[in-house]
């Protein structure tokens, strides 16, 4: 809450310093019910400090608030229930609104800290999954909340391009590929070479002596090996590209997994000299005993190094390279335990800095109740997905609003945006049931409906001729707008509950709120009507245009002005 450190530094001058300010803002309650005020202070605490009584502290206190923030205070047993002068705060909140336009919520509290984000992280020559769709969406949200609240976001997408998979792929394009196939449609293409390879070496061992030699190959540096492989990746990319140019997600960095190729020795000599590494099954490994973790495998008996070895060096190299002050990991929650493994691992090691990596792990995404699979027989691509919702997005925007000027770019942000919101609205641990009707459906907790109320806002402004002037005065008593005033005083603190929780289901959950309440406010308001309040509505308007607007690109969207 917006007044909470004011009242804080009020119940502080008035305790005689007694109790820190930070513990009394803290205290600060928000009743559940708006008759009881706007803030609530509880006086239990004070009865050990003060040896009184806890409504006897609460009515001695209740002389002291004065101020012209609070209009109002009233004693209930062991609170103080506080008022909101609700005029002074509309207009403040509001101008302050219309000052800071976009930044309007940001915070300081990062200082400018580096924050590495781990996300998407697709694997080559794979099709993208839902598990990468939700990497890519929840991670973008986080970073954008992240650097909001005043951090450095840099986000990492460590694709899986290495691996004994590499051998096999070029072993089975050697046979069987074509070199215009795989440009068409490059993880089409792959994937099924891949999955022929397995076919045919179950029949014919020969095969998986091809695939181990042409990954020695590979990993020794032979050229045509090399050169195959950078193609395989730079086609998938390119693939995984018009995804991320389609919702409008950027990375500060590629480093994958061949990426740590030449950085794992080191990884080994550090664990090797501080004695950690053990031998088991001739291979190597970090026991976790004391963690009650199962050892990290560190080293193959055949030499050859794992995910964790490359996510060891990794972790090394974001340490040492960006110096972030916290390191995220979004990935499904089946890798928990590797995460584990790796922070744990990191700490016996001696890198205490491993406290500040976090993984940020999240819930499966549903058909029907299953695991959605990327592949049913064919190839369901991801692209395909975002296509669809797209073409459904255009079709509804045909039936309500033939004439709109640039439907194509609209249906593009309505049917992304409703894909993004679908999986932000839930908390992320939740697994999601997949449904495009569901997500685009105009009412309800939906993308649609959020950029709905948006758009019908810009609207109400444009009817309205609305325009700062910093002459007039609001003429208002901002009682039928103070349910809406009081969500957007609220939007800092949620952004920022947001950012320490890594949750961005947070500022989803406020942004529909506000809606509605909007939505409320204006079923209930003659918001255009001429008299001396309307410069006052729309100017609430025009708050609340600007602060869904933030809220939806703290998610990743777009918010059409007409749709
Ligand atoms: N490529 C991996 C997968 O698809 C995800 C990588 C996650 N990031 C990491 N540093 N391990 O499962």
């Amino acid at each position: 809450m917006y007044f909470k450190k004011e009242l804080a530094e009020i119940l502080f001058d008035a305790l005689e310093g007694e109790i820190p300010v930070q513990d009394l803002e803290r205290l600060i309650e928000k009743p559940k019910n708006s008759e009881h005020g706007d803030l609530a202070f509880p006086c239990f605490t004070l009865a050990k400090v003060k040896k009184k009584a806890p409504s006897q502290i609460a009515q001695e206190l209740s002389g002291k608030i004065q101020s012209d923030t609070f209009i109002k205070v009233e004693v209930v047993g062991a609170y103080l229930n506080v008022f909101l002068n609700k005029k002074l705060v509309a207009e403040q909140v509001i101008n302050e609104i219309i000052a800071q336009k976009g930044d309007y919520g940001s915070q300081k509290v990062g200082q400018g800290g580096i924050v590495t984000i781990d996300m998407s992280s697709p694997n080559i020559a794979k099709p993208f999954s839902m598990g990468h769709l939700r990497s890519t969406v929840i991670g973008n949200s986080i970073s954008l909340i992240m650097e909001k609240c005043g951090y450095k976001p840099i986000k990492i997408n460590h694709l899986g391009d290495w691996g004994t998979q590499f051998g096999k792929l070029i072993a089975a394009y050697k046979r069987w590929g074509d070199v215009e196939k795989v440009k068409q449609n490059p993880i089409k293409e792959l994937l099924a070479l891949y999955v022929k390879f397995h076919e045919e070496a179950e029949g014919n061992p020969v095969l998986e002596d091809e695939g181990r030699a042409w990954f020695k190959k590979l990993e020794e540096g032979d050229i045509e090996a090399l050169s195959l492989w950078q193609w395989f990746r730079d086609e998938s990319l390119k693939e995984f590209s018009r995804i991320y140019d389609l919702m409008n997600v950027t990375f500060d960095s590629y480093a994958g997994e061949a990426f740590y190729n030449d950085k794992m020795d080191r990884v080994v000599k550090i664990l090797m000299e501080k004695q950690l590494l053990t031998e088991s099954d001739q291979a190597q490994v970090v026991l976790l005993e004391e963690e009650q973790l199962p050892p990290c495998l560190i080293k193959k008996s055949d030499g050859a190094t794992l995910y964790a070895t490359r996510d060891l060096a990794a972790a090394l190299y974001r340490k040492e390279n960006y110096q972030f002050v916290q390191s995220l990991y979004v990935v499904g929650h089946e890798q928990s335990l590797h995460f584990k493994q790796l922070i744990a691992v990191l700490k016996k090691a001696g890198f205490d800095w491993a406290e500040e990596m976090v993984h940020i792990p999240f819930g499966m995404m549903l058909k029907d109740g299953k695991k959605m699979s990327t592949r049913k027989g064919k190839v369901v691509l991801l692209e395909e997905v975002l296509k669809e919702s797209i073409a459904i997005a255009r079709k509804n925007i045909e039936e309500k609003n033939p004439n709109l000027v640039n439907k194509d770019e609209v249906a593009k942000q309505v049917g992304v945006g409703a894909v993004i919101f679908h999986d932000l609205k839930n908390n992320r641990m939740n697994d999601i049931e997949f449904s495009l009707e569901e997500m685009l459906r105009f009412e309800g907790e939906t993308g649609p409906y959020l950029q709905y109320t948006y758009a019908r806002a810009c609207s109400i402004l444009r009817k309205g001729n609305w325009q700062v002037t910093l002459t007039e005065k609001y003429k208002a008593s901002w009682e039928k707008e103070w349910k809406v005033v009081s969500m957007l005083m609220n939007f800092s603190n949620v952004v920022n509950r947001a950012c320490e929780n890594y949750d961005p289901s947070q500022v989803a959950k406020y942004i529909v709120d506000l809606a509605q309440a909007f939505n409320k406010y204006y079923a209930e308001v003659k918001v255009l009507e001429e008299n001396e309040e309307r410069y006052a509505r729309l100017a609430l308007v025009y708050s609340v245009t600007v602060v869904i607007k933030e809220g939806l690109r703290l998610l990743g969207m777009e918010a059409p002005e007409e749709m």
